[in-house]
């Protein structure tokens, strides 16, 4: 991941380096110079960067799919953004929280959603009826994603009814949070059983679907905490990292297939998963000072879900944790 963003931040400063020197004057090779030299290179480029792009009429654009394609590299990609138009997402976990926020997110941009719930029956059908309200389709499937028999009646269902499954986002969990030398092995077996034995169970589901057909995207909703650990928390850290490496290697499994993998690891996200945390002590560790929103992470998931430009992204973790986990080489 670190050798990604400094690959790609690299290469766009290769771009506006080529840009910005052949208005200026300066040789391409004299900026890249001064920017592999040292900090301060950087910085001077950085600064200077703006005016020059100004000068070679490289302005930042609001997103308009038609504008006029001065950057047609950049207009190609916008032009082909997230469209769920046609495509089957089943959501596990759908009717609360971040799971809601996806159905909907998915829903709007078009896909017939399946809403996957436990308990919370009227919740998920409050859900399936905002997504049809908006102009979605949807429906409300109650499954334990722990048991076997009944994730299979759930992409049966979707295969039976739908025809296909093309986005599968496990992202049903819960937490039983206590200390390491309190936690009793039911505790840790609970967290277990749904987190990591669920998203294998759905994750073995979908790809029977979505290998035959040879495309699907899989999104695990895993957490920063599977990163970088929290005291209280070694049953839900332990599956969420477990989610992470299973993450990886169904990637790996699948990819020749044309089936993609992908996690996202959230921080602290307002739901009823973090009510009662103490909001203001939590406030003090986010960098950004702030709780996530649900539909912060929901927006994410819909752009590995559907966008084209994250078809070649497969088997990586992307945090949206206000910036928690800066640093930590995940
Ligand atoms: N909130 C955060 O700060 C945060 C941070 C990092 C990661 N996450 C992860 O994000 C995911 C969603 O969290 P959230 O905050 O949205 O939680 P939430 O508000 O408590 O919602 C949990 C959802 O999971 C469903 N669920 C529970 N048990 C289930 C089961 N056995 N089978 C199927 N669905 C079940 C619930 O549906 P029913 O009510 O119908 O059971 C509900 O829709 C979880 O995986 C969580 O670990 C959350």
């Amino acid at each position: 991941m670190a050798f990604i963003l400094s690959w790609g931040t690299s290469s766009c400063l290769s771009v506006i380096q080529n840009r910005a020197c052949n208005t200026a004057g300066a040789t391409p090779r004299a900026v890249h110079s001064a920017l592999q030299s040292n900090g301060r290179g950087l910085w001077r480029c950085a600064r200077s960067t703006p005016a020059l792009l100004r000068a070679n009429r490289f302005r930042a654009q609001p997103f308009s799919p038609s504008a006029s394609p001065k950057f047609p590299f950049s207009s190609r990609l916008f032009a082909t953004a997230a469209t769920g138009s046609g495509k089957v997402a089943v959501v596990t976990g759908a009717s609360r929280g971040i799971g809601r926020a996806i159905a909907l997110a998915l829903g709007e941009a078009g896909c017939h959603v399946v809403v996957n719930y436990s308990a919370s029956e009227a919740a998920a059908t409050a859900v399936v009826q905002s997504i049809k309200r908006a102009g979605g389709e949807a429906m409300a499937f109650k499954a334990d994603v722990r048991q076997p028999e009944q994730v299979d009646a759930l992409f049966t269902a979707a295969l039976e009814r739908l025809g296909r499954v093309d986005v599968v986002v496990n992202n049903a969990g819960i937490t039983r949070d206590t200390l390491m030398l309190r936690m009793r092995p039911e505790q840790w077996q609970e967290v277990i059983d749904l987190n990591l034995t669920g998203v294998f169970l759905c994750s073995q589901a979908a790809a029977k679907v979505m290998l035959k057909q040879r495309s699907g995207r899989i999104i695990n909703i895993a957490s920063v905490v599977g990163q970088i650990g929290n005291a209280g928390q070694a049953n839900y850290a332990a599956a969420k990292g477990g989610v992470l490496a299973l993450t990886r290697s169904n990637a790996r499994e699948f990819a020749p297939r044309g089936v993609t993998v992908n996690a996202v690891a959230p921080g602290f996200i307002a739901t009823e998963m973090t009510e009662n945390l103490p909001q203001e002590q939590i406030q003090k560790t986010i960098p950004l000072g702030r709780l996530g929103e649900a539909r912060e992470v929901a927006g994410l998931v819909r752009f590995l879900a559907l966008d084209e430009a994250a078809a070649y992204i497969t088997g990586h973790t992307f945090n949206v944790d206000g910036g928690i986990a800066i640093g930590a080489g995940n």
